[in-house]
């Protein structure tokens, strides 16, 4: 096992802090983490109460410390770093299992922390898995491949890494007796929707991204009992700076482009798009896991706020105001495929646990605009930046790995598609994108310069 990695720091790009992520989580202080006993212990008179007052405020932390440490699946991601470094602030022991898709940097700053462990490793690595599943007293579920262009590199690929690593990973918490599950699926579920869209609409989704996120949530929600409080939360589109930065993300990409190139380039300005920061992001996460158990059992939330509900030509403009500041730029229209539209209802993860947004777009837009003046970011072009770029590196090692092993499943999917017999399992599924009708080349060409992946 890779504990703690190396120590060693690089000082720079990816690896740089951004100094304002401590103390800024929604924890409710009502003392029930994953695995603490529930009640508040008011006492009945002055004394008591005194003496319970102190043991209440030392109590979460001290439970934090001794439960086991939270395992954060993909915690050296985009979303996934801020996750840890919040859980670390609050006093929990964290754990990490990740492929390091996007190399170890992004996790530097945690290495020398004592309540830190890094497992480098596969979710779909059975021994990995239970290696870090081990003593486990929650399990936040963030990795796997990320957004439209990337999923549609290769099916097998993505449910490989998306509905089957779900799987597996349930199933390995349950065996282990971990019995408490956040993860992380996505808003992109809803699709095409004219109406705002609440956790209780149908879902729709329109490419396979969203249907393996629609199949993990079912697999997961499915066995919600009480030895398996599994939450799951469709985040919104999500903007702003980490550890391992994103400029895919259409916020952060038309920001980029603003500042680098003075040109936006907009497809689909009139879609509706719900957004989020990604420190608020992890807030909610942690604020999850804070919560009772009993009243996250089970349940879907939309992971957002109303005020981040914004078209993609407000969204530029927005850039465009902001950057306008410093340099001329121009909104260069350009005729988009993505289908998705939606506006999204925040209103249960506000009601349910007081969670709005801190960071709303302006600031977002500004932060990034900032690391770009300190020179923390190399081009924002460079594959490490885009998923589907990192997708398709490591798709060589999956078939030169499982080359054998799917190659039977294609050829019964496609004997199934042609009986008329596919139902959505394998590459007979019924509904596939229009990214996916494209030469395979031209799919991952398309990536890097021109997709914009709103997730
Ligand atoms: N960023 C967004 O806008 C957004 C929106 C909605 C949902 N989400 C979901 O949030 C989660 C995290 O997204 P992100 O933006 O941080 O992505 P990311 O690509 O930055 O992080 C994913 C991490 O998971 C790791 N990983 C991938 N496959 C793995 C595997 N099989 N085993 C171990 N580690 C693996 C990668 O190395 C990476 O560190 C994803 O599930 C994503 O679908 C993200």
């Amino acid at each position: 096992m890779n504990r703690n990695g190396n120590g060693k720091g690089n000082g720079k790009g990816n690896g740089a802090t951004n100094g304002n992520g401590h103390g800024n989580g929604a924890t409710n202080g009502n003392g029930h983490g994953p695995g603490a006993p529930h009640g508040n212990g008011n006492g009945t008179n002055g004394r008591a109460h005194r003496k319970r007052g102190l043991m209440e405020a030392v109590r979460p932390l001290l439970l934090r410390r001794w439960a086991g440490p939270i395992l954060v699946v993909g915690g050296g991601g985009y979303i996934g770093t801020h996750v840890v470094e919040q859980l670390l602030a609050q006093g929990w022991r964290v754990r990490v299992l990740d492929r390091l898709l996007f190399g170890k940097a992004p996790l530097q700053d945690f290495f020398g922390n004592p309540r830190f462990e890094l497992v480098e490793g596969d979710a779909t690595d059975i021994l990995k898995l239970i290696e870090a599943m081990q003593g486990a007293s929650a399990v936040v579920h963030l990795a796997g491949l990320v957004g439209d262009p990337a999923c549609a590199v290769d099916e097998s690929f993505t449910r490989h890494a998306n509905v089957f690593a779900t799987r597996l990973i349930k199933k390995a918490a349950q065996s282990l007796g971990v019995r408490r599950f956040v993860f992380a699926s996505s808003c992109s579920v809803y699709g095409i929707n004219p109406a705002e869209v609440s956790e209780t609409s149908e879902v729709n989704p329109v490419s396979l991204y969203a249907r393996t996120k629609v199949e993990s949530e079912r697999e997961l929600l499915s066995d919600a009992d009480e030895d398996f409080c599994v939450t799951t939360l469709r985040f919104a589109t999500v903007f702003g700076h980490s550890r391992r930065p994103r400029f895919d993300l259409v916020a952060n990409l038309f920001t980029a482009q603003a500042v680098n190139d003075g040109r936006i380039t907009l497809m689909g300005p009139s879609q509706w798009r719900p957004f989020v920061h990604v420190r608020d992001l992890a807030r909610a996460i942690v604020a999850v896991l804070d919560a009772d158990p009993e009243r996250m059992r089970g349940q879907v939330f939309n992971v957002g706020d109303r005020r981040l509900n914004m078209t993609i030509g407000q969204l530029a403009r927005l850039v465009q105001e902001s950057v306008s500041r410093a340099r001329r730029v121009e909104v260069v229209e350009l005729p988009s495929k993505d289908l998705r539209n939606y506006a999204v209802s925040f209103e249960k993860i506000r009601r349910e646990l007081g969670f709005e947004a801190e960071t709303l777009m302006e600031a977002g837009i500004e932060e990034i605009v900032a690391e770009f003046t300190k020179g923390t970011y190399g081009h924002y072009r460079d594959a490490v930046y885009s998923n589907l770029a990192m997708t398709k590196r490591a798709l060589s090692d999956f078939r030169r790995q499982t080359a054998h092993l799917y190659e039977p499943v294609v050829a019964a999917a496609g004997l199934r598609s042609r009986d008329g017999l596919g139902n959505g399992a394998g590459l007979a599924a019924p509904h596939v994108e229009h990214v996916l009708e494209a030469d395979p080349e031209d799919r991952l060409v398309a990536g890097l310069g021109s997709a914009v992946v709103l997730l």
